[in-house]
């Protein structure tokens, strides 16, 4: 049974002050038991928004890891530092990738030093216009999957709670956010992927979410697909009331889904 996610990736903005104050408000307006609720700050706001979270169930992801556990990397923050700050982390996300130069190698390390040091990891993947519009999307994503996937024990990244959040780059802080039956079938297609690269049925045990544009406006359309199981939301993210509306309604399908999987448990039994 997979959780119902919706993780909040705040990117450059706030400052500390800033973001607790944000935090203590998006998590008392997005109370949905069903929904796994995950705030990713900047680094310098990990602590802040650890303290103004600390009788919310919400859990604190970081953005990024270095892909070495220490070492001489100015500037760099390690996942051991990370403990005690965050218990997710992004990585993956197309603005490191284009901005930091991170390759699907170097994520697949980043995701090594995630598993060491017990963090959940959301994988990003997405691809370009061109590609889409070339007919290439799946084929895109699916060499992302290898090359950050390769070398990982399936067993290992699924225990520690592997997200794969599917971002098209063209639909992110665009307001041009993908079609949501196009985003459900490249969830099937990740599924796929991950199974033929030795994940087998347990590939369909990972989580998915769609990233890119998401609103309380269009959320629906996301999660009225069964292959999507959550957002990785941007901009909208650091508004409350956008929030509150995204969870809100993620609420009603968890809620949804886990009547359906009753039902038919139900029906299996009889
Ligand atoms: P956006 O960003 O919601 O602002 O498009 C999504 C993301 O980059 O994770």
């Amino acid at each position: 049974m997979r959780p119902v996610v919706i993780a909040a990736n705040w990117k450059m903005h706030t400052t500390p002050a800033e973001a607790g104050e944000l935090a203590r408000l998006i998590a008392a307006r997005t109370r949905e038991p069903d929904v796994v609720r995950v705030i990713c700050p900047p680094f310098v706001c990990l602590a802040a928004v650890r303290d103004a979270l600390l009788d919310e169930p919400v859990a604190i992801g970081a953005q990024t890891v270095h892909h070495e556990a220490r070492g001489a990397f100015t500037g760099m923050i390690s996942a051991e530092m990370l403990v005690g700050l965050a218990s997710w982390v992004i990585v993956g996300h197309s603005e490191r990738r284009r901005d930091a130069g991170e390759t699907d190698e170097i994520i697949g390390r980043q995701l090594g030093r995630a598993l060491d040091a017990g963090l959940r990891p959301i994988l990003c993947v997405g691809e370009q216009l061109d590609d889409r519009e070339a007919g290439r999307a799946e084929t895109v994503v699916e060499r992302q999957l290898r090359g950050a996937l390769t070398g990982h024990d399936p067993v290992r990244l699924g225990e520690a709670g592997l997200v794969v959040a599917y971002e098209p780059v063209w639909a992110i802080g665009t307001g041009r956010s993908a079609h949501g039956a196009d985003a459900a079938a490249m969830a099937d297609a990740v599924r796929g992927a991950m199974g033929n690269l030795g994940w087998g049925a347990a590939a369909d045990a990972v989580p998915v979410l769609y990233g890119g544009s998401v609103t309380s406006a269009n959320i629906e359309e996301f999660l009225a697909e069964p292959a999507i199981d959550g957002a990785l939301v941007g901009g909208a993210s650091l508004k409350a009331d956008e929030m509150a509306g995204i969870v809100g309604r993620a609420g009603i399908t968890a809620r949804a889904r886990s009547t359906a999987r009753a039902r038919t448990a139900g029906s299996g039994a009889r």
